[in-house]
């Protein structure tokens, strides 16, 4: 009887059309490798704010559902970033953020995006039935402010999403460009700071003058706690009331809350691990640049991007043999592999095993 059922019943029929084809995201799991792959902070928590955490434990009340507006959270964010708790808003992680965007202001139409770029922004854009519009960025990954003005007028997209510094190429893009593109549309323009930490400049400053601009942040990176998934977004409270009406009531645990607000209580701690990161990046990048027919491209994040002479699936393949899990960009980007600023023993190792691939 069930197995007639199983027959008539397909679920596939019944999804939306447009979304038949799509691909689940496909976590990379290699248990045992160092993992230079995700951008992660390789750092342990300060031992002092793990301390805190879960003495806190038993102040975090299970039984209730979390304080749907993150109060204390998105009070303790704006004091970080210097702007009110009013611009604030904190989601499941930043990818919960990009899909809300993509709801509200995607959704029926189009979505400009300078290209390549974090692939969630196309997913998303996918998902939210909104279609996106890719404006390939230059040789040298800059943005071509113009290209992108224009791409939103003729498809009249009310989202533009730029990440600054960018994922996977590394590279920031400079204010003015980004003025210019706020001041030459209506649309959304979403700049997505999440590795600002370890450089680019700062887009906060631009939020008072532009009414349009949404700034994308996230604990994950720098802070270290890319497992509580909090992300948090900075834009005109006017943008916010609109967000709030896609929202999930209680997107934030009570506990992923109460431990952010402790890892900013613990700033000095994180920047001396950004400091140390980001002097490993110049170490790594140097290395990079003396073994042949490698190619590396400036990066002001935790992350590198470059091309070797060998396919870039023999690299990653062969590393993978020796225990290190770098990312290979396939379909997104052909033949460019991205690697992230470990611990400087797992530098050591990543650049050990890169010269015996190398060197044959
Ligand atoms: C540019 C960019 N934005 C957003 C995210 C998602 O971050 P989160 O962990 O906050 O969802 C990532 C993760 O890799 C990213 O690279």
């Amino acid at each position: 009887m069930k197995k007639d059922v199983e027959k008539m019943f397909n679920p596939a029929l019944l999804m939306r059309a447009d979304l038949r084809d799509l691909k689940p995201y496909q976590p990379h799991h290699y248990p045992g490798t160092i993992k230079l792959d995700t951008n992660e902070n390789p750092y342990p928590f300060p031992p002092q704010a793990l301390d805190e955490i879960s003495a806190g434990l038993k102040d975090v009340c299970f039984p209730r559902y979390p304080d749907p507006l993150a109060v204390a959270l998105r009070r303790d964010i704006a004091a970080y970033v210097g702007m009110q708790p009013e611009q604030v808003l904190v989601g499941n992680g930043s990818d919960e953020l990009i899909f809300n965007l993509a709801l509200s202001f995607g959704s029926g139409g189009k979505v400009v995006l300078a290209t390549p770029t974090f692939s969630m922004y196309r997913i998303h854009s996918q998902i939210a039935g909104a279609e996106a519009v890719a404006v390939p960025r230059e040789p040298d990954f800059s943005i071509n402010a113009g290209e992108i003005i224009k791409a939103a007028r003729i498809t009249g997209a009310k989202l533009v999403v730029l990440c600054s510094p960018n994922n996977p190429t590394g590279n920031a893009t400079p204010l003015q460009v980004i003025e210019e593109i706020l001041r030459n549309t209506n649309a959304v323009v979403v700049v997505d700071q999440a590795y600002l930490e370890f450089g680019g400049e700062n887009c906060v400053p631009l939020l008072n003058k532009y009414a349009n601009l949404v700034i994308l942040r996230t604990f994950s990176k720098a802070f270290g706690l890319a497992g509580l998934r909090v992300g948090y977004l900075l834009a005109d409270p006017k943008i916010i009331k609109e967000l709030m009406r896609v929202k999930q009531p209680y997107n934030l645990n009570s506990f992923s809350q109460a431990a952010a607000r402790i890892a900013l209580k613990y700033l000095p701690a994180f920047k001396n691990q950004w400091q140390k990161i980001i002097a490993d990046r110049e170490q790594l990048l140097s290395a990079l640049a003396v073994l042949p027919a490698v190619q590396i491209f400036p990066t002001d994040a935790n992350y590198i991007l470059f091309t070797t002479a060998i396919d870039a699936g023999v690299v990653h393949r062969e590393l993978l043999a020796r225990k290190i899990l770098i990312r290979n960009l396939g379909q997104d980007m052909p033949g460019y592999l991205r690697v992230n600023v470990g611990t400087p023993a797992e530098n050591k190792a990543f650049m050990q095993a890169m010269q015996e691939i190398i060197y044959g």
